[in-house]
Parts: structure tokens; C-alpha cells; sequence
């Protein structure tokens, strides 16, 4: 059997975006690399967890030693993290789309002469929230993110509470720091009781020291 700070564990992870349909050739999305949520799901593969790696639409390839369910839409994620559970920890990278088209058509939307097309949108389910809010079988370790732009360490404790997962990994975003599709980030670990702050690091780096942090903090019970 495995050995590592992760062995024994199910881990289910989220990564990149997603993508809402307009129509069967159009779509919603927004610029997640899934560089960072597949990271983590290869370092917590490499700590001897089974890892269920649910991921949006990315161009990066899937990890080694992951089973890894492929999505497009929030709706699909959310169905995919569901069936994957029980699991000892969830880390929640994914970038999902805050809303998807209500009208979404099954035909291509025709140009028409100086008609533009009306799209109403819908609120997307939080995947984060609704499984840190299960009653039954909520992973005992939630880990979100949180990518602002502003007032990083605030917000994180502020959606740690409105989530209800026990931790957050906070990054900033805005442009100049390159994070979203870049190869590095910055970020600060948030629980209800502390911030600490890393240096900057590769995703790879962040996804291993997250990985030994996590082994720490969910102890060596065995399932
Ligand atoms: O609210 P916000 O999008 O900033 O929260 C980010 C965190 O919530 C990330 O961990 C992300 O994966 C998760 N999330 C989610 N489902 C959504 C929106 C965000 O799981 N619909």
C-alpha cells in the first residue's frame, strides 16, 4: 500500500475552468489554466492519496496515477464531485463560471440584420459550498480558493465563513502578478484561526507544500 502524508486518503480535486454553453458551438468560459488544481492532484497522487481529479475544459495533460473525470459545464462538475464522494479531503481549484446561459439554444444562433441576441443568464450551483455544506458525506477537510484582485487576505476570511470549508488558499490575480496561466503564485493560507503567507513559488511548489500541509493537518487516520 502506499506510503506518504496523504496514504490511505481519497482526495477529490477541481481544476480549470468551465464552459457554459450559448449554443452548440458557442460558449462562456474564463482564462484558468488548470495549471495550479492539476499540481495539486499529482502531488497529492505522489503523497499516496487516490486522487479523483475533476476537470473543465484545459490543454494541460492529465496527471499520472489520477482518475480524472472530464467536464465541460458547473452542472456536470458539480454531478462529477458528487458521485466521486466519500472522500477524506476536497480541494476545490476549479475556476467555475458564475453563471450559465438560461436560454442556451440547441441550434447555432443566427446572425441577423441589426437583431443582437438576448442572453439570460442563471446562476451557477457553488460547488464548494454545496459539498461543505453536506449533511451527509462532506469530506472532513474542505480547501477552497479564493483568486482577488484587492484586499486578498479579507476576502479569504470572509468566503472561508460564506463557503463553510476550513481552509482557503488565497491568491491575487490582478494582471501584474501573471498567476492565471503563469507557471507561479503567490498565496496566503487562511483558516478560521490563522493567515500565513508564502513566498513566491512554482505551482508545482505550492501543490507539494499544500499536499505535506494538508497531511499534517488531516493527521495519519486510516479509512
Ligand atoms: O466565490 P469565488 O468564485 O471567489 O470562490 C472561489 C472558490 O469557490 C474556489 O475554490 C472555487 O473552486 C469555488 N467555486 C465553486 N463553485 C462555484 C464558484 C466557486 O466550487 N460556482
Amino acid at each position: 500500500s502506499p506510503s506518504g502524508p496523504l496514504a490511505g486518503k481519497h482526495v477529490i480535486v477541481t481544476s480549470g475552468p468551465t464552459h457554459e454553453p450559448i449554443d452548440p458551438v458557442r460558449y462562456i468560459a474564463n482564462r484558468s489554466s488548470g495549471k495550479q488544481g492539476h499540481a495539486i492532484a499529482k502531488a497529492a497522487a505522489e503523497a499516496g492519496a487516490r486522487v479523483t481529479l475533476v476537470s473543465g475544459p484545459v490543454t494541460v495533460p492529465d496527471p499520472a496515477g489520477v482518475t480524472v473525470v472530464h467536464v465541460e459545464s458547473a452542472g456536470e462538475m458539480l454531478e462529477a464531485v458528487e458521485k466521486a464522494l466519500p472522500a477524506d479531503i476536497g480541494i476545490f481549484a476549479a475556476a467555475v463560471a458564475d453563471w450559465r446561459v438560461a436560454n442556451a439554444g440547441g441550434q447555432k444562433i443566427k446572425k441577423k440584420d441589426g437583431a443582437l441576441p438576448n442572453l439570460s443568464l442563471a446562476e451557477n450551483p457553488d460547488i464548494l459550498a454545496t459539498v461543505s455544506r453536506r449533511t451527509e458525506n462532506r469530506p472532513p477537510f474542505m480547501v477552497g480558493f479564493a483568486a482577488e484582485t484587492e484586499n486578498v487576505i479579507a476576502h479569504a476570511q470572509q468566503k472561508l465563513a460564506k463557503k463553510g470549508c476550513d481552509l482557503i488558499v488565497a491568491n491575487d490575480v490582478s494582471t501584474a502578478t501573471g498567476v492565471m496561466g503563469g507557471d507561479s503564485n503567490t498565496v496566503h493560507l487562511v483558516t478560521a484561526s490563522d493567515v500565513e503567507t508564502w513566498p513566491t513559488l512554482s505551482k508545482a511548489e505550492v501543490a507539494k507544500k499544500l499536499v505535506e500541509r494538508l497531511g499534517a493537518m488531516t493527521g495519519d487516520r486510516k479509512p
